[in-house]
């Protein structure tokens, strides 16, 4: 079992990260006795959806039932990115308050990004502030959207455009979880925790290119240090910037060429990590064309994103002016400049206005 503290002042939290984190939990007298002083004679509300409920809720009941949790409820949402609305948060204020719970109950997330986001903001306002704990069940979110609590739903008029920083009082990681998840959904959690070595740390990029068999096998060993490692960047940069106002920023690497692919084709189409996979991509691209890194580095970046079969450049029939054109609607913009995050090396990134227009339209011209 591993684990890590997310280092917040009175907001701090641990992270557990293990193979069979429930299965353990009570020969483990760390997460139990964590777990218990979090839920003991508290009501808790677990939310989740209807493709994680039949595979991962007894379990997650039984441990809440180890931890004398006083009552027990669940909310099951519908699975899918469209139900990350204002309605479907109601229902998790309509079971709270249809079953009186106050403010010292607990909320749970059981699920990816979607529920762990959901359930954080529903956290966030439920009496103008709950407890929370993330249990995260896709790469995407063990490496990612559970740790550091960025909270939010939805807006017909932008994506997760209500929402809040609101800090989960506990993180239970179990990499068993991710046999079941589809491949697809796998492969673009792996964009993720790419991201972290290009983005901050060359020797987990190198340690990433020796382990990449063993990481699509789903090695348990190496999967858990490829999430420790990864959990470890998130811990330090929100520790040091938790409201994005510094290096926070750096976890976007990726992310205008990447949303700009998303919002052309149409949420959906490509999921999150994969643009953000050609986003990366073309992060480096810029970057050579400006001289700050050589094509040798942008090959070998490519070269471990495809291992992953994922996407290296934008859809064939997008033309680069469209890209352009949404990559200005950026919400990092400003005074009509683009800010875009660009590596100096693998591991060194900086937010930077420098990339000249001409250098954008030759990368996205190809
Ligand atoms: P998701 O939550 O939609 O999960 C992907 C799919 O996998 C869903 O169909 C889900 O039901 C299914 N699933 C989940 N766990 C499974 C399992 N163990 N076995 C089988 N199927 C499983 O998507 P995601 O990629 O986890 O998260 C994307 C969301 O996360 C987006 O809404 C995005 O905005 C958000 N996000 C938030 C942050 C943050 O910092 N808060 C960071 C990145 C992304
Ligand atoms: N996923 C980016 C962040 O948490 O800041």
């Amino acid at each position: 079992m591993e684990s890590i503290l997310v280092q917040l002042d009175s907001r701090s939290y641990s992270i557990f990260i293990d193979q069979q984190v429930f299965a353990n939990a009570s020969n483990n007298t760390q997460i139990i006795n964590e777990f218990k002083a979090l839920a003991q004679d508290k009501k808790l509300l677990i939310v989740t959806n209807d493709t994680v409920a039949p595979l991962y809720l007894e379990q997650t009941k039984t441990l809440c039932q180890q931890s004398n949790a006083s009552h027990i409820e669940v909310v099951v949402l519908p699975d899918g990115e469209q139900f990350k609305d204002m309605t479907h948060l109601n229902r998790i204020f309509d079971a709270l308050l249809e079953k009186q719970y106050a403010r010292d109950c607990m909320l749970m997330a059981l699920g990816g990004g979607v529920i762990g986001d959901m359930t954080g903001f529903a956290a966030a306002c439920y009496q103008r502030g709950v407890d929370f704990i993330q249990i995260p069940t896709t790469l995407l979110a063990q490496v990612d959207s559970s740790v550091g609590g960025k909270t939010a739903v939805n807006h017909t008029l932008g994506k997760n455009m209500i929402g809040s920083f609101h800090q989960p009082k506990l993180v239970l990681i179990n990499t068993d979880f991710l046999n079941t998840l589809p491949d697809r959904e796998f492969a673009a959690g792996m964009a993720e925790v790419i991201k972290y070595g290009l983005l901050w740390d060359q020797s987990f990029f190198e340690w990433l290119e020796l382990n990449q068999e063993a990481l699509k096998a789903k090695q348990p060993q190496v999967l858990i240090q490829a999430i420790k490692r990864c959990c470890e960047i998130k811990a330090e940069i929100v520790a040091q910037d938790e409201t994005e106002r510094g290096c926070r920023a750096l976890l976007n690497l990726g992310h205008t060429f990447g949303h700009a692919i998303e919002t052309g084709l149409g949420y959906g189409n490509w999921l999150h990590g994969e643009a953000v996979a050609a986003g990366m991509v073309m992060a480096f691209q810029t970057s050579q064309e400006m001289g700050w890194v050589s094509q040798q580095v942008v090959d070998r970046v490519t070269a471990l994103i495809s291992a992953f079969g994922l996407p290296t450049t934008k859809p064939e029939d997008f033309s680069g002016e469209t890209m352009l054109a949404l990559m200005q609607r950026d919400k990092k913009v400003q005074d009509g400049q683009l800010r875009l995050i660009l590596p100096q090396a693998i591991g060194n990134t900086v937010v930077t206005s420098q990339a000249p227009q001409s250098v954008l339209s030759k990368v996205l011209s190809v």
